[in-house]
């Protein structure tokens, strides 16, 4: 992200999916196409690439300290954080959450029954998402939540390699405040443009890759465009 480029946003929230820079257990390994990391043999299915998911361990956690410290900056006091993860990022995004200043405040889960069998081995069939807050801590509803979510990946609705399911999204805003602006530094094919609009909130979206970018905002103005209709 730019400093420059948003200077006077406030963000009420921050909500993303990052690359993860994941998918093996060496460098080499994850230097492979995201496609081929992430994506089952069988499927059939071709998405535009995915940008930046090659770092190894170490360059993962500096530059995810440098996003989150200036999405920090951008955040007004008591805006909740919340950033996927897989099981093996998992403990350096937690790391980079605290190092770039935000309080850690717990992990929920995304349970997708929709993954592959392990054979031999337990089905990794959750994803994470990294809870946080820029203190003071803050409520923005009187409602309960639960700690695990269960949504399947639908693919059919995928539009990216890695999308998430808008009802996720749309859950996870819940915690956020009505009406606020949320910002995703990782935008992808726009799921979470698309759960503010859906739940009524404002939203920034960054994304490096022209295609996607340019995905996403045909599918915003759809979408923006299907409700001035209805
Ligand atoms: C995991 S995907 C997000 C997918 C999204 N949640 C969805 O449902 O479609 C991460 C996105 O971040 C983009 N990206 C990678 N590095 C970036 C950077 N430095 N700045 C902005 N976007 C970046 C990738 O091109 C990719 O589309």
């Amino acid at each position: 992200m730019d400093r420059r480029s948003v200077p006077h946003l406030h963000a009420g929230a921050l909500l993303t999916d990052p690359p993860y820079s994941s998918g093996g257990l060496h460098a080499g390994a994850r230097r492979v196409e995201p496609a081929q990391k992430y994506l089952d043999a069988a499927a059939k299915r071709s998405y535009p690439p995915m940008l930046g998911d090659i770092k190894d361990q170490r360059s993962f956690v500096m530059w995810a300290t440098l996003w989150l410290s200036e999405c920090w900056r951008l955040a007004k006091p008591g805006a909740p954080v919340m950033v996927f993860s897989d099981w093996r990022q998992l403990p350096v995004v937690t790391d980079a959450v605290q190092a770039a200043g935000f309080e850690w405040r717990g992990i929920v889960v995304w349970h997708k029954p929709s993954a592959r069998p392990m054979l031999g081995s337990f089905r990794r069939d959750c994803e994470f998402v990294v809870h946080a807050v820029k203190s003071p801590s803050r409520t923005f509803t009187r409602r309960c939540f639960p700690g695990v979510y269960r949504h399947p990946v639908n693919p059919a609705a995928k539009v990216h390699l890695t999308s998430k399911p808008i009802k996720l999204l749309v859950d996870l805003l819940a915690i956020t405040p009505e009406g606020g602006a949320i910002l995703d530094p990782f935008l992808g094919g726009g799921t979470t443009a698309l759960a503010c609009i859906e739940t009524g909130r404002r939203f920034v979206g960054v994304e490096l890759s022209t295609e996607y970018y340019r995905l996403a905002g045909e599918r915003i103005k759809a979408e923006e465009l299907a409700r001035t209709r209805s």
